[in-house]
């Protein structure tokens, strides 16, 4: 038995949900260009949860269970209040947020096909309500409750700021929601899989899979950008910042990608709302600065830019608090971990690969008296 690292190229399971062949995207077979061109994060949500896009009776169904289920039970948001709640990262208090929603959920262990789409209504629903209260309370200020003529995009950005949110703005959210919203077998999906392959509920599922999500070399990547830009600080800086960097053998964040070779779909998406974006808050040096990079990683080190780069020029041109980049990731994705767990749910084998042993053999137990 040899071990395969980081499982590379090892095909763990079948799934309909989306591919990634030849560096083309898919959901359900739907190519991700159109979907970013055309679609709502609504319309994604239900292809992935359905494999179909929704007609207009569907669409406003979902759309209608989204909003009926969003307000967070008043626990959750109690909750908020009995921690250091300016001392911890937002993606570690979202892990926590969604482990008590379960805990409040009187469907929790009830595991029919009902009862998990009720929980997966719920979950995406909610997540997006208790990015907004954890920034809000945070700051001394309370929750804005959802409002139920906006859509998903519209009223995360309403909930985060009390104010209506420009259509530019609506818009951008939007088609990052679908750019993010699920990716085959990534370290996130793959975690939630694995943990609801023992049958155990969606809420640990999700929850798990937030912990992987939270990590820099997987959705962590987008508020390390932005670290990244804000110490570069000028167009000027860059060169000799990365030469800096290549000398310490350090990874660029928003780099690199194990499954794609010649670059990342989504990139070119978020690339172009950078540059749209900058320009109308008057700040293209940061869409100028990460081209720049972009030009000077590509070309030195032949790593492409991945989905997280330009989201950070992005979610920073809405006036998105940096440390909430992954938690934005985290509400497009458990779109796309739901899916992926009901999958798992309706054709189910416990996940447990082998380890190829490297440690001592025939090792003989000695009394303690007679150890050293
Ligand atoms: C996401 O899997 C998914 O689908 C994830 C995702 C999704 O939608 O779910 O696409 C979202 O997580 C995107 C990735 C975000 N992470 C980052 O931007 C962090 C920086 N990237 C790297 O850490 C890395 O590229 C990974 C984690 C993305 C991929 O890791 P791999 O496949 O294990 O690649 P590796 O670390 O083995 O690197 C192979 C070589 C190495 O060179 P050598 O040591 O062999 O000489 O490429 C180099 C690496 O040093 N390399 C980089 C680099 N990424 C790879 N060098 C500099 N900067 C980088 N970013």
């Amino acid at each position: 038995m040899t071990a395969t690292r980081g499982l590379e190229g090892v095909v763990a399971t079948t799934s309909a949900i989306s591919s990634i062949i030849d560096d083309v995207l898919t959901y359900a077979g739907y190519n991700i260009d159109d979907l970013a061109e055309h679609a709502s994060f609504e319309e994604v949500i239900y292809l992935l949860w359905h494999g179909k896009l929704p007609n207009q009776a569907e669409l406003d169904e979902l759309t209608k269970q989204l909003a009926k289920n969003s307000v967070l039970p008043q626990g959750v948001l109690d909750h908020f209040k009995t921690y250091p709640i300016d001392k911890v990262h937002p993606m570690g208090a979202i892990r926590t947020a969604v482990s008590l929603l379960g805990l409040y959920d009187e469907e929790q262990e009830v595991m029919d096909e009902a009862a998990n789409y009720n929980k997966a209504i719920r979950l995406q629903a909610q997540l997006p309500a208790i990015v907004a209260a954890f920034s809000r309370i945070r700051k001394g200020l309370e929750p804005v409750a959802p409002k139920a003529d906006l859509g998903l995009a519209a009223n995360f950005l309403y909930m985060l700021t009390g104010n209506e949110p420009d259509a530019v703005a609506v818009h951008s959210l939007n088609t990052a929601l679908v750019l993010h919203a699920d990716h085959e077998l990534n370290a996130s999906t793959f975690t939630a899989r694995v943990c609801v392959a023992t049958l155990s509920d969606v809420y640990s599922g999700v929850t798990s899979a937030i912990g992987a999500l939270k990590g820099p070399l997987h959705g962590g990547a987008n508020e390390q950008v932005m670290k990244m830009l804000s110490e570069i600080g000028d167009v000027a800086n860059v060169e000799s910042y990365l030469a800096n960097k290549f000398a310490n053998k350090e990874k660029i964040m928003g780099f690199g990608h194990r499954v794609y070779q010649n670059g990342d779909p989504r990139a070119k998406h978020l690339k172009k709302m950078s540059k749209e974006l900058t320009a109308m808050t008057g700040e293209p040096k940061l869409y100028e600065m990460s081209v720049k990079i972009e030009e000077i990683v590509t070309s030195t080190k032949g790593i492409p830019a991945n989905v997280d780069f330009y989201s950070a020029s992005v979610y920073d041109s809405l006036g998105i608090d940096h440390d909430l980049f992954t938690p934005i990731f985290a509400v497009s994705r458990v779109s796309g971990w739901i899916a992926h767990i009901l999958e798992q749910y309706k054709n189910n084998r416990i996940i447990r690969p082998r380890a190829e042993y490297t440690g001592p053999n025939k090792q003989v137990y000695v009394p303690i008296e007679q150890r050293a």
